[in-house]
């Protein structure tokens, strides 16, 4: 299969920190389909050569096994184009869609790595030059929109132009090995399903902790927030997997319906539950890793009074048979005391204890990052006296070992599904827009009080008030138990 993957925004981090190596892993293993092209397209004057000398630059900020030798960029540098375009320009549109029919691969993918405000009149520009027949396809990268009104102008203005079929939306959470684990965990798997309900687990807890701050993109990130950043997205996407019923295949939309219709159900926020069930915290300076890191507030490029929020944790619940009245717990932060990327299902005490001091429950923990894995919470006789106190044991799994061979990074399952045409790991626009529907409120009700925000110390888990929130109902997180 023939393809044309073109990047707009071809010189800038997102195509040279995580594109490129991406694509280029696919490369090394085979895994890119044969005859292919890929176009990098910006605004600057550059031929082929200086822009394949610009990525083997930046392959130097890659980890070393992943950078390539020199006969290997040889080869993938050979794949390697670049054209100058003004994104305001129908000629330079004009241009790139001759240089593309010239050959007339059988696929083209329009990777949209430019600053959002940039989609509609690139989408439109794209359309006016006839660049959206059937074997078109774009990807668009977060962030889609800063509330629900401005992603659904998006969302018009894509629909304007291309089909649903043709709108690759991506989360790169959903590229990541351990969601598609998670998929194969509930649905090839028969012995989770009957538990997997209200009668057996006690709360879900899904925690997307970082340890690093905002480094040079304070800009953006005081604009946006974590809640903007990765509660609305990625953890909501992680929640929508966990929750949603079994789709009738692995269609595309099959699966897309049943995440929609967890959004759909998930209890909406009122101002006053928004007092009571989010918390919004931000970082002061700390230690992380052994290092005096600097506060939010005094990262670069932030204002010295912000209050942005670069921590959330919030309880929620699904409004339906399967779920009511399961707390699920989510949290996210920047400068958090790891980096630990992960989903808990606390199981419900037995319900006639026999055995002396049981007070564990069963929990599965399904770990995303750093380490892809599974670990089964059980308890276990250690002794052979009947009195003797039973002790915590786990199954673990770890997936990187068992299948390193064939791991893949989240954006190189990502860009080789767009170029393959597989939406299944890509957002729909109506699960979009509802995840913007339902943090929305939370969004008015800070604006309105600015004041519920709450410091803490880079390198701790967030704002002791985090434990309350979940302590209120006799839980704990993660990392309390
Ligand atoms: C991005 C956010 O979507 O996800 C970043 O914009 C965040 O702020 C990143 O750091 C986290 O991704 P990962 O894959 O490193 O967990």
């Amino acid at each position: 299969m023939s393809f044309d993957l073109v990047f707009f925004g071809g010189t800038g981090d997102l195509t040279w920190r995580k594109l490129m190596p991406a694509l280029f892993q696919a490369f090394r293993h085979g895994k890119l389909p044969g005859d292919g092209r890929i176009l990098a397209v910006a605004r600057d004057e550059r031929s082929d050569e200086s822009y394949r000398e610009f990525i083997r630059e930046r392959f130097a900020e890659v980890e070393p096994s992943k950078r390539p030798s020199d006969d290997e960029f040889a080869r993938f540098a050979a794949l390697l184009h670049y054209r100058r375009m003004d994104l305001s320009r129908p000629a330079d549109y004009a241009g790139l869609k001759a240089w593309l029919d010239e050959r007339g691969a059988d696929t083209v993918v329009l990777y949209l790595a430019t600053s959002p405000h940039l989609f509609p009149v690139i989408c439109e520009q794209l359309g006016a030059a006839g660049l959206n027949g059937e074997r078109v396809r774009v990807v668009l990268e977060k962030p889609l929109g800063h509330d629900l009104a401005s992603a659904q102008e998006i969302n018009r203005v894509v629909r304007s132009v291309f089909s649903e079929r043709q709108a690759f939306r991506i989360d790169h959470y959903l590229g990541k090995p351990s969601v598609q684990n998670l998929m194969a965990l509930r649905f090839a798997n028969a012995l989770f399903e009957p538990l997997w309900r209200r009668e057996s687990i006690a709360n879900i807890q899904i925690t997307l902790a970082e340890s690093l701050g905002v480094g040079t993109r304070g800009d953006f990130y005081d604009r946006t927030g974590a809640l903007r950043d990765m509660v609305q997205n990625h953890a909501l996407q992680l929640l929508t997997m966990i929750a949603m019923e079994p789709p009738s295949s692995s269609d595309a939309d099959a699966i897309r319906d049943e995440k929609l219709k967890v959004l759909k159900s998930l209890k909406p926020f009122t101002p006053e539950s928004v007092a009571r069930d989010v918390l919004r915290g931000q970082y002061k300076a700390g230690m992380v890793g052994g290092q005096a890191v600097p506060g939010y507030r005094d990262e670069v490029k932030v204002p010295a009074d912000s209050t942005c929020e670069t921590y959330v944790a919030l309880r929620t619940e699904i409004q339906n048979w399967r779920w009511a009245g399961v707390p699920f717990y989510l949290r996210t932060g920047k400068r958090l005391a790891a980096r630990d990327a992960q989903i808990v299902v606390n199981f419900r005490q037995v319900p006639h204890p026999i055995f002396p001091g049981m007070s564990h429950a069963n929990k599965l923990v399904i770990k995303l990052q750093p380490e892809d894995g599974l670990e089964l919470h059980l308890l276990a006789a250690k002794g052979s006296r009947q009195t003797d106190a039973l002790t915590p044991v786990s199954l673990d799994l770890d997936f990187d070992k068992a299948f390193a061979a064939d791991r893949v990074g989240a954006y190189e399952r990502l860009l080789l599904d767009a170029i393959a045409g597989r939406l299944n790991l890509f957002v729909r626009s109506d699960e979009q827009e509802q995840a913007w529907r339902w943090v929305e409120p939370i969004l008015d009700a800070w604006q309105r009080d600015p004041s519920s925000l709450k410091l803490y110390a880079a390198g701790s888990w967030g704002p002791p008030a985090a434990s309350a929130l979940v302590a209120r109902e006799g839980f704990a997180w993660a990392e309390e138990q």
